[in-house]
C-alpha cells in the first residue's frame, strides 16, 4: 500500500472531486497538499451535490482521514464555515486533522489579492479574490503567518505585526487604502486558536506512520498542472505547484511512496480566469460545451471558458507529473455532436510543434492543428463497462491514450460517483 496523487492534467475543474470520491472509499488518508479555498471540488453522491473549496472532498469518504497538508493556505474563516455546512448537512468532519505548518491567509491578503488585481487591470490574472497568491507570496519571503503560530500568541503578534508594518505602507501610499490594525488582525486569528487545536497534527509524521504499517494515502490536488507556478501557463497561474512533485512536498511525503499518479482530464477543455487558452471556442460550440457541460465556475461563479481537446497539453501534463494513469471525465457531454476535433499539435507562426513551444509568445500564438473524429448518438450516461460503449467511443478514448502516452483507467460518463467505467482498478493494484 502507497500513495496515489491524483493531479488536474488541465486548467483545473476536471473533476478531481470525483475521482478523489470513488478513490476515497479505499483510502486511509485523503490529504489536500496545495491551494486554498480557491478550488471547487464537486461531489455527487446518490443525488446529493457537495461543493468543496478549501477541504479535501475525502471529507465525504467514510473511513478516510481527511487532512489539510503543509502545502495549503487556509483561510481560518471559510475552514470553519465549511465544516458546520457541512456538518449541518449530516457529513462527520470530526476526523479532519490540519498540518501545523500549513500557512494562514489572514484578511490582509485577501485585501491585497483584490487591489493588485484592480492595480493590473488589463493585465489582470482574474484570480478568485481570496488572498492566495498574496498568503504564497508571505510564505515564501517568510514573513507568513502558519497554523501552529495561533498557539503562540506572542510569537503571532510579532509575526502579523511585522507582516503589517510593510503592508500597511503598501496599502496605504500606492493603493489609498485604509491601514489595517495588527491588534484586531490577532485578537480575529486568536478567535479560531481554540477550535483548531485538537485538529493541528505534524502530518509528515503521522501520514509518514500510515505508510510504514501499510495504508494508502490519497493526494488530492487543487488547481491543475497548466495553472502550476512552475510548469503552466505563468503568470496566468496560481501561486503554489499542483503538479505531483508539489504533492510530496506539500504533504511531506517522498516521491519513493507514490506508486500511482492519476492525471484528470476533461474529454474538451476549460478555463476560468484570464491567460491563453489555444483551444477555447468563441462560436456556438464553446456555448455548447458551457451548456452541456454545466461550466460554471464552483467557487466565484464565473462561466468557464471552453475550447477542444488539446493533446499537446495532455502529453506535456503526463511528462511533468509522470502520469501512470489517466480518468478522463465527461465523455458523455461530447454525445451527438457529429465530428469530435481533437488539438494534436499547433501551429505557431507557421511552424508545427507537437510539444510545449519554449517561450511565453510563442504559446500565445499557438492555433491549434485539429484531426476529427466521429463522435456516437447513443447515450452513454449507463455504460458500465468499455465493451458496453458505442464503437465511436472506445475509438476516441483509443487515440486519447495514444495522443497522450498514456493508459486511460476511469471514464466518467455523468456526475454521479457510479457514472463511471473503470478500465483498471488502481486501488486494487496499490
Ligand atoms: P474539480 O475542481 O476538478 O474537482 O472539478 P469541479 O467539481 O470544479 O468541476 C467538475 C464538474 O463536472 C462538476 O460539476 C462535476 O459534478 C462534473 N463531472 C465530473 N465528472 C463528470 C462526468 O464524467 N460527466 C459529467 N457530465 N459531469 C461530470
Ligand atoms: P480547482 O481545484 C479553475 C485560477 C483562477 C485564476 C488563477 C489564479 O477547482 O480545479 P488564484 O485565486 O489561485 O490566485 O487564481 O487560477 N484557478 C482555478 N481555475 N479551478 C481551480 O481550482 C482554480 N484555482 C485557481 O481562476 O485564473
Ligand atoms: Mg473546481
Amino acid at each position: 500500500m502507497s500513495a496515489i496523487v491524483i493531479v488536474g492534467a488541465q486548467w483545473g475543474d476536471e473533476g478531481k472531486g470525483k475521482a478523489t470520491d470513488i478513490l476515497g472509499a479505499h483510502a486511509d488518508f485523503v490529504v489536500k497538499p496545495n491551494g486554498g479555498n480557491n478550488a471547487g471540488h464537486t461531489v455527487v453522491v446518490g443525488g446529493e451535490k457537495y461543493e468543496l473549496k478549501l477541504l479535501p472532498a475525502g471529507i465525504l469518504s467514510e473511513n478516510a482521514t481527511p487532512v489539510l497538508g503543509n502545502g495549503v493556505v487556509i483561510n481560518l474563516q471559510a475552514l470553519v464555515e465549511e465544516i458546520d455546512g457541512l456538518e449541518a448537512r449530516g457529513a462527520n468532519a470530526s476526523r479532519l486533522r490540519i498540518s501545523g505548518n500549513a500557512h494562514i491567509v489572514a484578511p490582509y491578503h485577501q485585501v491585497l489579492d483584490r487591489v493588485q488585481e484592480r492595480f493590473l487591470g488589463k493585465r489582470a490574472i482574474g484570480t478568485t479574490g481570496r488572498g492566495i497568491g498574496p498568503a504564497y507570496a508571505d510564505k515564501v519571503s517568510r514573513v507568513g503567518i502558519r497554523v501552529q503560530d495561533l498557539f503562540d500568541e506572542s510569537i503571532l503578534r510579532q509575526k502579523v505585526e511585522s507582516a503589517l508594518e510593510v503592508k500597511n505602507q503598501i496599502l496605504v501610499k500606492l493603493y489609498n487604502r485604509k491601514a489595517i490594525d495588527p491588534e484586531e488582525t490577532v485578537e480575529y486569528l486568536l478567535s479560531f486558536a481554540d477550535r483548531l487545536r485538537p485538529m493541528v497534527i505534524e502530518s509528515e509524521r503521522v501520514l509518514g506512520e500510515a505508510l510504514d504499517r501499510g495504508e494508502t494515502v490519497l493526494l488530492e490536488g487543487g488547481q491543475a498542472t497548466m495553472l502550476d507556478v512552475d510548469h503552466g501557463t505563468y503568470p496566468f497561474v496560481t501561486s503554489s505547484n499542483p503538479s505531483a512533485g508539489g504533492a510530496c512536498v506539500g504533504s511531506g511525503i517522498g516521491p519513493t511512496r507514490v506508486s500511482h499518479v492519476l492525471g484528470i482530464v476533461k474529454a474538451y477543455t476549460t478555463r476560468v480566469g484570464a491567460g491563453p487558452f489555444p483551444t477555447e471556442l468563441f462560436d456556438e460550440w464553446g456555448e455548447h460545451l458551457q451548456k452541456v457541460g454545466g461550466e460554471f465556475g464552483v467557487n466565484t461563479g464565473r462561466p468557464r471558458r471552453c475550447g477542444w481537446y488539446d493533446s499537446v497539453i495532455a502529453r506535456y501534463a503526463a511528462r511533468v507529473n509522470g502520469f501512470t494513469d489517466l480518468f478522463l471525465t465527461k465523455l458523455d457531454v461530447l454525445t451527438g455532436i457529429g465530428e469530435i476535433p481533437i488539438c494534436v499539435a499547433y501551429d505557431v507562426d507557421g511552424e508545427r510543434h507537437e510539444e510545449m513551444p519554449l517561450t511565453q509568445s510563442e504559446f500565445h500564438h499557438a492555433t491549434p492543428i485539429y484531426e476529427t473524429m466521429p463522435a456516437w448518438d447513443e447515450d452513454i450516461s449507463g455504460c458500465r463497462t468499455f465493451e458496453e460503449l458505442p464503437g465511436r467511443a472506445q475509438d476516441y478514448l483509443r487515440r486519447l491514450e495514444e495522443l497522450s502516452g498514456c493508459r486511460i483507467s476511469y471514464v466518467g460518463v455523468g456526475p454521479g460517483r457510479d457514472d463511471t467505467i473503470a478500465l483498471h482498478d488502481i486501488a486494487a493494484e496499490n
